[in-house]
């Protein structure tokens, strides 16, 4: 079965990474959800590609600088469509428990915490204590373009499944051994410039690979036909229902 992931949510349809976009995905029909991950000054974890609000809220001005209790005064829906006015940005505690009521399976992105290390070592720590909370059943992937911080969660947390995920462009020669000393299960390619031998050579080294961001049906097809297990889009909603069976 090939996986389809609601990048940042159904994104397409309501404003990213926001609940009302993860909460589309059980309607849909679709069983695995994508999120970034990132913190605020006081440590909690909240679910946000950017670490700035300037993009998809009613401010400006960075992640880094706020606490839990700054996020009720910020709209991060009414840039979207008025119906999402009102729409919070939200913790990583509130999806888990909106990943657990619709019983979805998540991939968590630790984006690149440019705090600082100590501050990034803090985010895998409360990622860690956020997991805690979900429920037996649920399938789980933590990923990030950090491998030195994907290798330290997974340190922490070697039960937890592990992606490492490339840009257009980054991937090395090394991507093996950057893999392995990651203990990663997973390699999460761009779409842009994958070829069928790459595809190739990473499923003959034993890894599952999910790529990310496909919003074209003919090229998820092409990927799956190659042997991609998964694909991350912005319209999962539009694949055929063959790809869209909760649980799976
Ligand atoms: O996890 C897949 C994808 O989300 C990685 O890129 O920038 O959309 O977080 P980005
Ligand atoms: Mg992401």
């Amino acid at each position: 079965m090939k996986t389809v992931f609601a990048h940042r949510g159904i994104s397409t349809l309501a404003p990213e990474n926001t609940l009302a976009a993860f909460a589309l995905c059980k309607p849909h029909g679709i069983g695995w959800i994508e999120c970034d991950v990132d913190i605020l000054a006081d440590g909690t974890v909240v679910v946000s590609h950017d670490d700035t609000l300037d993009r998809c809220t009613d401010r400006s001005g960075s992640l880094y600088d706020l606490q839990a209790g700054d996020l009720a005064q910020i709209d991060a829906g009414s840039w979207f469509a008025d119906q999402y006015m009102g729409e919070r940005i939200p913790t990583l505690a509130q999806l888990i428990t909106l990943v657990n009521q619709d019983q979805l399976n998540i991939n968590v992105e630790i984006k690149s915490c440019s705090a600082g290390w100590a501050m990034t070592e803090r985010l895998i720590d409360n990622v860690i204590a956020a997991l805690d909370h979900l429920d037996d059943g649920r399938q789980l992937i933590v990923s990030s373009f950090n491998h030195q911080a994907l290798a330290e969660f997974k340190r922490r947390r070697p039960q937890t499944a592990v992606a490492c995920l490339y840009e257009a462009g980054q991937l090395g020669e090394d991507w093996l051994a950057v893999l392995q000393q990651c203990q990663a299960e997973f390699i999460h390619p761009a779409d842009h410039g994958l070829t069928q031998q790459m595809i190739g050579d990473f499923k003959a080294a034993g890894y599952r690979v999910n790529v990310y961001t496909v919003n074209d049906l003919a090229r998820a097809n092409q990927l799956f036909n190659w042997g991609v297990d998964g694909v991350f889009t912005d319209i999962p909603h539009c694949f055929p229902a063959k790809y869209r069976a909760i649980g799976s």
